[in-house]
């Protein structure tokens, strides 16, 4: 029975891009993998505090020496990190805020980068320990940042999300961009403007 973790990072809920999407994405899924399991992760549904000293803390600490602060001070990461491990397949809708990634899809970030848990040092350098996952980032941009075009640089979602999974060990990741969905704030129609998009991500999920 393969497992799908579903995770989404924008606030607009009805009028997000990237939910519409990532929630295609996971009807095809459900549809190619009828005994499949999905988990739901919503990080705008999910209080993430960011890290602070004690955090650190209790990360660099043995496990078998944590204090039971130490120990609720990691239950919210050592929850997010058992959805990690359990699926066998990501989808991550990811709206472009500020030419980055939103506040709580960093926010989760810190909280799954973990030594000893997602990667480890060694003789070789850095080495992830997240093995064997797919990875779907559907991404929605108020502008176009495509390679070609003159704010191509300014785009940091795509470089850093592809940097930090593949740190973390997941390399097998596919990025579906709906760039320029400012048009739909000038009255583009949304139907018109989500069709392609709706096609690349059925297409793309069928493949799982
Ligand atoms: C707080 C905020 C910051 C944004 N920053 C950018 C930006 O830097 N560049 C851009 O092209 N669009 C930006 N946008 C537009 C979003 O990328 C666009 O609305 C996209 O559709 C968001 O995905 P969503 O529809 O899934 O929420 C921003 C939107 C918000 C709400």
């Amino acid at each position: 029975m393969s497992t799908l973790l579903h995770i989404d990072s924008s606030p607009l809920y009805g009028r997000s891009v990237s939910r519409e999407l990532t929630a295609a994405f996971v009807s095809q899924w459900k549809a190619t993998h009828p005994d499949g399991r999905v988990i739901d992760r919503d990080l705008n549904a999910t209080a993430m505090p960011p890290v602070n000293a004690e955090w650190v803390g209790a990360v660099y600490t043995p496990e078998q020496a944590r204090t039971p602060q130490q120990r609720e001070l990691l239950s919210l990461s050592d929850s997010m990190l058992a959805e990690l491990e359990q699926a066998d397949e990501y989808v991550i809708g990811v709206p472009m805020h500020n030419f980055g990634v939103p506040s709580v899809l960093k926010l989760w970030i810190d909280q799954i980068a973990r030594v000893g848990r997602t990667f480890s040092y060694g003789e070789g350098g850095p080495k992830g320990l997240i093995r064997g996952k797919k990875a779907t980032f559907i991404i929605a941009t108020g502008g176009i940042y495509d390679a070609q075009t003159q704010r191509a640089s300014f785009n940091f979602v795509e470089p850093y999300l592809r940097s930090v999974f593949s740190f973390l060990g997941v390399t097998d990741t596919t990025f579906l961009t709906a760039g320029g969905t400012s048009a739909l704030n000038q009255g583009k129609d949304r139907n018109a403007f989500l069709a392609p998009h709706l096609q690349a991500v059925q297409t793309h999920a069928q493949t799982f």
